[in-house]
């Protein structure tokens, strides 16, 4: 989920409540949403992240903070005070115990099939140079489907592996010394590679033993700078909470699936980033949800996911649009039939328009579950804050900020009569849950008048008020269909 920073003008006093009021109910409904087992992600820069986590840590609980990711994805050329270079995903678990302790991602599955492969091609192979061979076909013909461990492509004897820039002293002050194929020298030595600008970032001894291990790749020219080797057998597929990967590789997806010239979008996160969350934190068999999906690169990175490791991940994904600007339609499903014909993906998704389906008849022709659901999205007291929704009661559905309980009496239109059994259980049910009265009694009708422990809520007049619907029933011919 993708959330923006408060838009209000910073002269406004309120402009954070004003983020804030409809981020709430938002939370809430897709907490309720979610699966025991179920994650969230929340993509936000700095503006709003502090009153992010205060919201978050309300309605999903402390203990259930899973941890925040900073993202680097861009360079700020704006002179100002602090550049800023990256933004923020906050994880959150609908209930952490459970959530597993440890979680792999599929690029660790993918990396033990690399190896087991590997350790197949030494016992048919006896010589290096035979199975480097056999090794490097091997991944050149898998590529698409090994992501970033594709670019394990070289082999020594210690195993496979990548040649990666991991020499340089990250900032100003690292070691300075000469290298060569023989070891360690003076840094103005002729025979020496180039010294990296910042340093190189282990001292001379630890660079000696990396050369005596043959750990150290020298390029043709000693112009340049040496690299190190980085074996598949070390490789940790670990989501960490600080990810380096470069934000324009969002719209370079949309333009290798769209052409060079595509403009359409400038928010498109990498589909990578998705990879590595979704990855990481739902099984294979994961339902997705992106309720601000935008380009649909959540949709693409589940796909991508499914075809890497096998998978039957699902999504879901939302978008309202942007007023003329109908994304989903323009934008998010024809991306998605494109990745799928461009990667060959034996995949497929279905386009689904919302219309007006909440009428009278519809509402009194939903499952208890359902109408329950839908009470809590639409009731009045929720509005700042959302419901929350308690399962499994007899006649309590859900509670509102303020600790009142909601109750619901649905036994389908003819026969979903509030009355003071029912009121008494009910008050009984709040009790035994701590919450308050006067509670919210959801029913078709009431054969009592309402005292100050309850509110009776008829139902569908009370939904459709809430959702401004009653006005214009005659008009209700619409309704959520396939296209
Ligand atoms: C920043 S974009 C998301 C980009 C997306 N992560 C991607 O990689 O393409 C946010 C999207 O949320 C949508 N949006 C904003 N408010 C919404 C709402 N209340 N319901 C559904 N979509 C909404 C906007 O139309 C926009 O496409």
């Amino acid at each position: 989920m993708e959330v923006t920073e408060s838009t209000s003008p910073t002269k406004d006093g309120g402009r954070h409540t004003k983020w804030l009021n409809p981020m709430a109910p938002r939370l809430v409904a897709i907490q309720n949403l979610m699966a025991d087992h179920g994650v969230i992600f929340v993509s936000i820069n700095d503006i709003e992240l502090g009153r992010l986590l205060v919201l978050m840590d309300d309605i999903f609980d402390e203990k259930n903070r899973i941890g925040v990711i900073a993202w680097r994805g861009s360079a700020d050329n704006n002179p100002s005070r602090i550049q800023v270079e990256h933004e923020y995903i906050v994880c959150y678990a609908k209930d952490s115990a459970s959530v597993p302790q440890r979680w792999t991602t599929p690029d660790d599955e993918i990396k033990e099939a690399l190896l087991e492969q590997y350790e197949a091609i030494c016992s048919e192979s006896q010589t290096l140079t035979k199975r480097a061979q056999a090794w490097r076909k091997l991944v050149t013909a898998n590529k698409s489907s090994l992501g970033r461990l594709g670019r394990y492509t070289h082999l020594d004897d210690q195993g496979p592996y990548q040649v990666a820039y991991r020499v340089h002293n990250p900032k100003p002050g690292g070691y300075r010394y000469g290298v060569t194929p023989k070891g360690i020298v003076k840094p103005d030595h002729a025979q020496s590679y180039a010294l990296p600008l910042n340093g190189y970032r282990f001292p001379p001894e630890t660079m000696k033993r990396h050369i005596d291990e043959g750990r150290i790749v020298f390029p043709k020219n000693r112009d340049q700078i040496v690299q190190m080797k980085d074996y598949l057998k070390d490789f940790r597929g670990t989501l960490r909470s600080v990810i380096n990967l470069d934000a324009r590789a969002g719209s370079y997806r949309l333009k290798t699936l769209f052409g060079e010239d595509f403009d359409g979008f400038r928010y498109a996160k990498p589909v990578e980033l998705i990879e590595l969350l979704v990855g990481a934190a739902g099984g294979k068999d994961a339902l997705v949800l992106d309720a601000f999906a935008g380009s649909g690169t959540t949709g693409d990175a589940v796909l991508q996911l499914n075809k890497r490791d096998g998978g039957k991940r699902r999504f879901v994904l939302i978008d309202e649009g942007n007023g003329e600007d109908n994304y989903a339609r323009t934008l998010l499903a024809p991306r998605l039939q494109a990745a799928i014909e461009h990667d060959k993906l034996d995949a497929g998704f279905t386009f689904l328009v919302t219309g007006r389906q909440l009428d009278r008849k519809a509402i009194l022709g939903l499952e208890r579950n359902k109408i329950a659901a839908v009470i809590c999205q639409t009731d009045r007291t929720g509005a700042r804050s959302g419901i929350r929704r308690i399962d499994k009661k007899k006649w309590i559905i859900g509670a509102n900020q303020r600790g009142e309980a909601l109750a619901l009496v649905w036994f389908g239109s003819a026969n979903s009569k509030v009355d003071a059994e029912v009121i008494n259980e009910a008050l009984k049910e709040a009790a035994e849950l701590g919450l308050k009265t006067p509670i919210r009694i959801y029913g078709t009708t009431c054969t009592i008048s309402e005292t100050r422990s309850f509110i009776f809520c008829q139902i569908p007049d009370e939904i459709l008020m809430a959702l401004h619907l009653e006005e214009d029933e005659r008009n209700q011919d619409e309704v959520l269909g396939d296209e």
